[in-house]
């Protein structure tokens, strides 16, 4: 299959008119999945109605069909057509979070939406994106649009348009260029389905965030015993793993380096992962900054390009700093964790 790769711009005034995103959302009326750039990472999207598309986006991305898609949104009205019932605290996190990076999983009216898109769940995750290109298309298309994120399945997810290619090109219809995605991690999930809502996945709205405007709210344990399954089908599998073998490393930078300079005497190529703020002080093969640690958003913002660049140069091992569990750093951990396979080396 030819993958269409349309550039826009996302400042542009008239979006929805835009030629390419017209063509882009004839394609998704058509079935077909199309890439599309949100705020926190590009995602594969196809007709939630329709369980051709969905197959078509589980197939491209190699997806195990007992995870569930998130359904995103350009109108709040759209959740009349499939949502069951939206409790008070899911009202109010709608006003205070959406558009954005908020998935809220809700009772869904049964038989509407293709059932392989909810993989046999009884609940729906939405969510309204801020980013004025999936609006315009998802208000183009005027469907519902099923949509994980848009790597193969297991790889760290894309954002830039590049990423998309590298992964799915021939695979899928086309991918709509809107430059590189601004979070870096995905969305933030969230249960609305129980009187005191429970984080699934943490992501670009911060806990500290969610109990400004609802009061408590849980985390699935899941997320911190490994031995508990978690309620988000998705973070049961190990995700976002860069070739080489990675362990997150907690201690001084002397104790990595000198982690690194033991394996170097081995004679294998170490990677460092690390931050603007150390990168100068690291002697490795191949030291990374992802963003800086003084602004844990632009750590998030460069994390998964971070991963995919160590596969371009063929390190055997990669030692990680870690990062503190708070705000944003909630997410970074918990992706970093996946992508280590929870291998940690302490001090
Ligand atoms: O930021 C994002 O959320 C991106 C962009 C493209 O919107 N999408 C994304 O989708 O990350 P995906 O499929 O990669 O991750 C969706 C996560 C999975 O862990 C899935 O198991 C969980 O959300 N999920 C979806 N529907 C659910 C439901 N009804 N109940 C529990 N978990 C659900
Ligand atoms: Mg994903």
């Amino acid at each position: 299959m030819n993958t269409k790769v349309w550039k826009v711009d996302k400042y542009v005034d008239n979006l929805e008119s835009n030629p390419q995103l017209v063509d882009a959302a004839q394609l998704l009326r058509d079935n077909e999945v199309v890439a599309l750039p949100t705020e926190t990472v590009y995602g594969l999207g196809g007709n939630a109605f329709n369980d051709e598309a969905v197959e078509k986006i589980y197939a491209a991305k190699g997806r195990p069909g007992d995870n569930p898609l998130i359904i995103h949104i350009a109108d709040r009205e759209q959740l009349n057509d499939f949502v069951a019932e939206i409790p008070e605290k899911a009202e109010q996190l709608m006003n205070g979070f959406w558009p954005g990076p908020l998935t809220i999983i809700l009772k869904m009216k049964q038989g509407v939406l293709s059932e392989k898109a909810s993989a046999g769940l009884t609940t729906v995750g939405v969510r309204m994106p801020d980013h004025p290109v999936a609006l315009a298309l998802l208000k183009q298309c005027g469907l519902p649009i099923a949509a994980p994120s848009a790597n193969s399945s297991g790889k760290p997810s894309p954002t830039t348009a590049q990423h998309v290619i590298d992964d799915l090109q021939g695979k899928i219809a086309g991918v709509l260029d809107g430059g590189p995605t601004g979070v870096g991690v995905e969305s933030t999930v969230i249960d609305c389905t129980e009187a005191i809502p429970v984080i699934l996945r943490p992501g670009g709205v911060t806990l500290e965030q969610l109990q400004e405007v609802i009061g408590e709210v849980k985390v699935d344990p899941a997320l911190t015993d490994e031995a508990a399954k978690p309620k988000a089908p998705g973070m049961k599998y190990r995700h976002y793993a860069p070739n080489a073998p990675l362990y997150l490393v907690a201690g001084t930078k002397e104790f990595l380096q000198g982690l690194v300079d033991e394996k170097q005497q081995e004679s294998l190529r170490v990677g460092v992962l690390t931050t603007e703020e150390h990168q100068t002080e690291y002697r490795a093969d191949y030291v990374l900054a992802c963003g800086k640690r003084s602004e844990l958003e632009s750590v998030a913002a460069a994390l998964y390009d971070t991963l995919r660049q160590f596969n371009q140069s063929n390190v055997d091992v990669i030692f990680s700093e870690m990062f503190p569990s708070e705000g944003v750093g909630h997410a970074i951990m918990n992706r970093l964790l996946k992508a280590a396979g929870n291998k940690i080396i302490s001090e």
